[in-house]
């Protein structure tokens, strides 16, 4: 079932939003070489509560840690760890759903550590411009397939795939509403968007096609070939006004 929220609800979602994005901001600095994804997920932990703002991942179906942070060919879910560290040109995903006064906002986004080539900063460039596409279409009276669509069409001609096994999703008082966002998919198709709407979209794509297995701790989703994956992820709202994305400021 869809929760459609009233206004008052999305103001709440909209403060949720604006303080996660704010914590991307604060901690974007420490994402460098030499720093291990579990001392980043501490140091962003601290950031989240000094905001009032409670993890999702926490305590979610046993996982312990405040975000998920994913490298090079880890699509999603990557585990912090206190021994793995960031190297020179490693793509870092960085996860993190929030809840604050009862409402949530889902947010990700990709990092370079130091220098990028273009092979990379394209490929990272074409996850924002399907995540963009997407959002575009978050749009009272269009339908779920026109934003699945949108995503995969912008994915496929750059030459890149679209991650199958994983999906965008409905978001509100919880983590993960209906509806499931596909990545793909066609347009004029799936249920209607309504105001009030609540969505995260989150595309993940690799460079070529291939499958997605899951690593030894269980959580962590890797692309079988060792190709690159990218996600970012957003947190809108159909408005009369349009598509609000809470998850910028
Ligand atoms: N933020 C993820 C999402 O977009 C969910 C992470 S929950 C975890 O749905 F437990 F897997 F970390
Ligand atoms: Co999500």
């Amino acid at each position: 079932m869809i929760i459609p929220k009233n206004k008052q609800e999305i103001a709440y979602m909209r403060a949720t939003g604006h303080l996660l994005a704010d914590v991307f901001a604060e901690f974007a600095p420490l994402v460098i070489e030499g720093v291990s994804t579990k001392s980043l997920d501490e140091q962003i932990e601290k950031m989240l509560v000094a905001r009032g703002l409670i993890s999702q991942s926490k305590g979610y179906m046993g996982y312990l840690y405040a975000t998920c942070i994913s490298i090079n060919e880890e699509i999603v879910h990557g585990v912090p760890d206190a021994k793995r560290f960031l190297h020179q040109g490693d793509l870092v995903k960085i996860d993190i759903c929030a809840r604050r006064a009862g409402f949530c906002a889902d947010m990700a986004r990709c990092f370079v550590v130091g220098t990028m080539n273009d092979e990379l900063r394209k490929f990272v460039e074409v996850a924002y411009q399907s995540l963009d596409a997407g959002i575009k279409n978050v749009v009272i009276g269009k339908r779920l397939g026109d934003v699945s669509a949108a995503i995969q069409r912008v994915v496929e001609s750059a030459g890149c795939s679209v991650v199958r096994e994983f999906a965008g999703h409905g978001i509100g008082a919880a983590m993960h509403e209906d509806p499931e966002v596909l990545n793909y998919g066609a347009a004029g198709t799936g249920s209607r968007i309504k105001e009030g709407m609540a969505i995260a979209i989150e595309p993940m794509i690799t460079q070529r096609n291939c499958a997605v297995k899951i690593l030894s701790d269980g959580w962590t989703a890797v692309a079988c070939n060792g190709g690159l994956a990218a996600h970012v992820e957003d947190t809108v709202i159909a408005t009369e006004h349009g598509p609000e994305v809470i998850t910028r400021v």
